[in-house]
């Protein structure tokens, strides 16, 4: 990029962790370039909008907002919109035809191109990046990671399962493992930076491999843990199928491992699964559970839950109650069914009632308010390191996690001016709500 005429970038995430790293990527290009970011949308000479497809929602979100940022263009000329994420993957070229004043379209995989886009821009050419191409740009050292308090490594991009109600194999492409080598290289570079916290990135992260097959995801957590400097080891979205007895070891072997685990089990009904092609039942999900809180007692489990998928019976969501009772997850992502084009569940017989399923999601959050709470208030007394992540609600408060990524708020009056960001704080809990726990140093 060439012109100093784009100065100030902004960039708007929605979604999951890869989108969060991919931002990341992007302002590191761009700063690189002495570019620098902004919190006015309405300032920027580059507004990035990387975007989330999973549901509905979230992508007519991206829409609006595309609208709402096209005036910008009446009274700074020659600033730029881009589309970026995994609907600008989906979407492609109908994007363009869409909007008329977007200036390009990136899909996830295409990220390591955004400064030829621009400049592709530039000499007029409206381009639509999407696809996913063999050899990537992945520029480890422009990534912008200021302003974070864990560093992020992805592993493992795209996924192979099959969903039925999932639109993520076709936005981010098929599965592709980094080598270990190349990790290790990139937690080491995050080691030397200051990072305390690492966390492994994928749709599937506990499928990785070696990608000559000479190691699997259970030796690089091993190699990982091992690193002079990882005080925490954490990692997302494991999926409960790819779960093996060797992974689970890791808990029992490496206290820096977090004794925390996202495990998206989506229902608690057997049929359910069985037309979501999950692949596993609700009693091997229970045995997986069981082996993984022996191995680390206290381990706190967080899942993904989906109500109103087609079919789903009264009975069936009984059952998904039922195991969110026995389980007793430390928190719960709860999602309102979506169908999604190009998978195949919107064919299925017995589509659920919006209302119906709207009724669900409310019961399910509040079973689990319940649960939090009656888990949260187990804590009280416990004295954690808080790793510090942002300023609080009120001055001189901060707030930041438990090594089993509950949420706290603690004073911290005397660092009152400079933010701790991403330091460890041992501190003891003196209350407890459902969503978050409130500490005092100690
Ligand atoms: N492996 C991924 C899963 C991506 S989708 C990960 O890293 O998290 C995240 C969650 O969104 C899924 O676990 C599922 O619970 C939910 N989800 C996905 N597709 C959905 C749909 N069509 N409707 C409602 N929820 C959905
Ligand atoms: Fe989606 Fe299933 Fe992959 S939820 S990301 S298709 S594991």
């Amino acid at each position: 990029m060439s012109d100093d005429a784009l100065r100030r970038f902004f960039i708007e995430t929605w979604g999951c962790q890869m989108n969060e790293l991919d931002t990341q990527r992007m302002a590191g290009q761009l700063m690189q370039q002495g570019m620098l970011p902004t919190r006015e949308p309405a300032e920027a000479d580059l507004i990035l909008l990387n975007s989330c497809s999973v549901r509905e929602k979230a992508e007519q979100k991206v829409y609006s907002r595309l609208g709402s940022y096209r005036r910008f263009k009446q009274t700074r000329p020659g600033m730029m919109i881009g589309l970026c994420g995994c609907v600008a993957q989906e979407a492609g070229e109908r994007a363009l035809s869409r909007v008329q004043d977007l200036d390009f379209v990136l899909g996830p995989a295409r990220v390591g191109e955004l400064l030829d886009i621009v400049d592709q821009r530039r000499a007029g050419e409206r381009v639509v990046a999407t696809g996913f191409p063999e050899d990537r740009d992945y520029d480890i050292d422009s990534i912008s990671r200021d302003g974070e308090y864990k560093g992020m490594v992805t592993i493992i991009e795209g996924c192979d399962k099959k969903c039925t109600f999932c639109i993520v194999p076709m936005t981010r492409g098929p599965e592709r493992s980094r080598s270990m080598s190349d990790i290790l290289g990139e937690v080491r570079h995050l080691l030397d930076y200051g990072f305390v916290e690492i966390e492994l990135l994928g749709q599937t992260v506990n499928h990785w491999c070696e990608p000559d097959g000479s190691a699997d995801f259970a030796d690089l957590l091993d190699a990982v843990a091992r690193l002079d400097g990882v005080e925490r080891l954490r990692f997302v979205t494991s999926y409960p199928r790819d779960f093996t007895p060797r992974m689970v070891e890791q808990f029992a072997r490496h206290s820096n491992i977090c004794p925390y685990l996202h495990l998206p089990v989506q229902s608690g009904s057997d049929d359910v699964l069985k037309r979501m092609a999950r692949g596993y039942t609700v009693a091997e999900y229970h045995e997986l559970v069981s082996l993984l809180r022996q191995a680390r007692p206290g381990i706190a489990l967080s899942t993904d839950l989906i109500v109103g998928f087609p079919g789903e019976t009264e009975r069936d969501f009984q059952a998904t109650l039922e195991l969110a009772r026995e389980i007793r997850f430390a928190s719960v992502y709860a999602f309102k069914y979506s169908p999604r084009p190009g998978t195949a569940a919107p064919k299925l017989p017995d589509q659920v009632d919006p209302e119906v399923a709207d009724r669900r999601l409310q019961a399910v959050f509040e079973l689990q308010s319940e649960i939090q709470r009656d888990l949260n208030r187990q804590l009280v007394g416990e004295v954690f390191d808080v790793l510090v992540t942002g300023w609080g609600r009120r001055p001189g408060m901060v707030t930041g996690r438990t090594p089993c990524h509950r949420v706290v708020h603690l004073p911290l009056e005397s660092t009152a001016e400079r933010l701790p960001l991403g330091q460890l704080v041992p501190a003891r809990v003196e209350h407890a709500y459902p969503h978050s726990l409130i500490a005092n140093p100690v």
